[in-house]
């Protein structure tokens, strides 16, 4: 495969500074060594710019930085679309989970029937109208369903980018009140800390790649770091207790390896101004590494 990795230093999608050193310190933890050592040919693009809002406040609507974090996603958007056309896979490193929406964007674009893993504490799945908090990053897999406000939805010209029928949430343990109504309503599969738990991560993947896979025509892949639990990634802005373990993602990592089916990822959250050490973009390369085909033998 022909890896293009690309770096979003993006923070304005939520409240906290930091997570814009996300790339950086991903890279300082050799992820492109990492995969060069499994052979794929590795391009590096750098990062996007992203501006300097001169208020981070909310503008009028429930949507803090809306001017700032669509521009941001158009050009992202435009940068994979292209990657998708030259035949390589996108790879991209946040920088906060709004990325989403320009990830989707660009991917969607070629493939009309994508499945998405969203491995979050999160569902990210509010709008303006349902969001506690403003921060588009908890929006972002709405924005891909069709769902939030138009300067979003409408990120390169279409809209939604993907059906709900072709998602899958692993890891789900904070959700609030309007993302479960929006989840039942559009009948999207779940799998919780409850399900983890209860059903082991081998099951739950197996289960989760025959839904993705079920009349889709690509695979994207939408981590975010605080879907593990804080004690194993503490580099996170909004961590909850009860998470994924290191061991069950990398091993939820392998089983998506072994069934070659990504067409694209994204690995978002790290901040490492919250983090001890870099032990969070460490995480992310040692389960890029399992996502890529890393084995021990
Ligand atoms: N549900 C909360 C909100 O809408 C938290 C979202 C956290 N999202 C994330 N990508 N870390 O504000
Ligand atoms: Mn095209
Ligand atoms: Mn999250
Ligand atoms: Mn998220």
């Amino acid at each position: 495969k022909k890896v293009s990795l690309i770096g979003v230093p993006m923070d304005l999608g939520q409240g906290r500074r930091g997570v814009d050193m996300g790339p950086s310190a991903i890279r300082y933890a050799h992820v492109i060594e990492r995969l060069e050592k499994l052979d794929y040919d590795v391009i590096d693009l750098g990062d996007l710019g992203i501006p300097n809002p001169q208020d981070r406040a909310r503008n009028g609507e429930n949507l803090k930085c809306l001017d700032e974090v669509a521009q941001v996603n158009t050009e992202l958007a435009e940068r994979v679309h292209t990657i998708v056309e030259e035949g390589r896979f996108p790879l991209v490193l946040g920088g906060d989970h709004s990325i989403a929406i320009g990830t989707l964007a660009g991917v969607a674009k070629h493939k009309k029937n994508l499945g998405v893993i969203w491995y979050d504490a999160h569902a990210d799945i509010n709008t303006g109208e349902t969001s506690p908090s403003g921060n588009i990053h908890g929006m972002s897999l709405a924005v891909g369903l069709g769902y939030g406000h138009e300067r979003l939805t409408q990120i390169l010209g279409y809209s939604p980018k993907i059906k709900p029928e072709h998602v899958v949430i692993i890891g789900a343990r904070d959700l609030d009140e309007g993302e479960k109504q929006l989840i039942k309503k559009l009948g999207i599969k779940v799998f919780t800390m409850h399900e983890i738990d209860r059903l082991g991560m081998t099951y739950v993947m197996e289960e989760a790649i025959k839904h993705v896979s079920n009349g889709t025509d690509g695979v994207h892949l939408s981590l975010d770091l605080d879907g593990l639990d804080p004690h194993d990634a503490p580099g996170v802005g909004t961590p909850v207790r009860g998470g994924i373990s290191y061991r069950e993602s990398h091993l939820a990592m392998e089983i998506l390896a072994e069934a070659d089916i990504l067409t694209s990822a994204e690995f978002v959250e790290v901040n490492p101004i919250l983090d001890h050490g870099n032990t969070t973009a460490n995480v992310a390369v040692a389960l890029l590494g399992s996502l890529f085909g890393e084995k021990l033998l």
